[in-house]
């Protein structure tokens, strides 16, 4: 992975960003980990006292965020790296239609995500450094009958990181979109997914990807498979089940 000092993960307490956090700090960088479940990160700090630095915090609470960003920069001591990790993916039926739901998806995958990632943008336009992270999914490269507003909440953040980067790209910014398939972590329990790679496989995957702006997948058959999902027209789509 490139060598990163100060860093930021939205959604450290469990997962993918708490396996991004954690290899963050064993690899030397300062970590402000953010989540609502403060525990867990103070788990984390107890295992990288002088590298983790907790955040309770709602991505849902937009208003503070313009606040606590300013304040964990200043302990960090700078930013070089920001991983926007948070997610929401409840259940949903084939046949409901939970507004509830499709709410917190959106509120937690995109207007968090946007909310974090604006300050993170401003900071490194002005700095003209910077590598800005964001987790979308596979799931958000078609519209599925299971998960819509899911997947529709991916594609959103897929669009809005693309257009992060050809506004920052110009300013020496890396903005990375990575789009794992099946992890094991606490969003996936109870499903039956024999292809799930581990978090900690994961994290290391997308650390790694995280030296080269653009969209990834995290293995290169994801790549052929999901080219061919992507081109698959609507109407045969549409018969499918995958
Ligand atoms: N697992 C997969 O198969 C898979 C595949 C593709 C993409 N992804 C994406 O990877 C990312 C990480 O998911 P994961 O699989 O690691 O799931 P996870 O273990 O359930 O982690 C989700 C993280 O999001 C945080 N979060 C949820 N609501 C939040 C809120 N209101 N405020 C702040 N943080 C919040 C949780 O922290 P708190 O609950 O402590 O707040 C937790 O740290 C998500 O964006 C997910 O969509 C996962």
């Amino acid at each position: 992975m490139p060598k990163y000092r100060f860093a930021i993960v939205v959604g450290a307490s469990s997962g993918i960003g708490r396996e991004i956090a954690r290899q963050l700090a064993q690899s030397g960088c300062r970590v402000a980990a953010v989540a609502r479940r403060y525990d867990r990160l103070e788990e984390l700090r107890q295992s990288f006292p002088d590298f983790i630095i907790p955040a309770e915090h709602s991505v849902t609470d937009y208003d503070a965020i313009p606040a606590l960003f300013q304040d964990l920069t200043g302990k960090l001591g700078g930013l070089d790296l920001i991983v926007y990790a948070s997610g929401a993916m409840p259940k949903v039926e084939e046949n409901e239609f939970d507004f509830q739901k499709d709410r917190q998806m959106i509120e937690v995958n995109d207007l968090g995500a946007v909310a974090w990632l604006d300050q993170a943008a401003e900071r490194f336009q002005n700095t003209k450094h910077g590598t800005i992270v964001g987790i979308g999914s596979v799931a958000g490269d078609r519209g599925r009958l299971k998960q819509p507003v899911y997947n529709a909440s991916k594609a959103f953040l897929h669009t809005y990181l693309e257009a992060l980067r050809n506004r920052l790209s110009r300013h020496g910014v890396k903005v990375v979109t990575v789009k794992p398939g099946p992890v094991q972590t606490e969003m996936t329990a109870g499903l039956d997914l024999p292809k799930a790679i581990t978090a900690e496989s994961a994290a290391a995957i997308i650390l790694k990807k995280s030296a080269r702006g653009g969209e990834h997948y995290l293995s290169p058959i994801h790549a052929v498979i999901f080219f061919i999902i992507r081109n698959i027209p609507s109407w045969i789509f549409r018969r499918l089940n995958v």
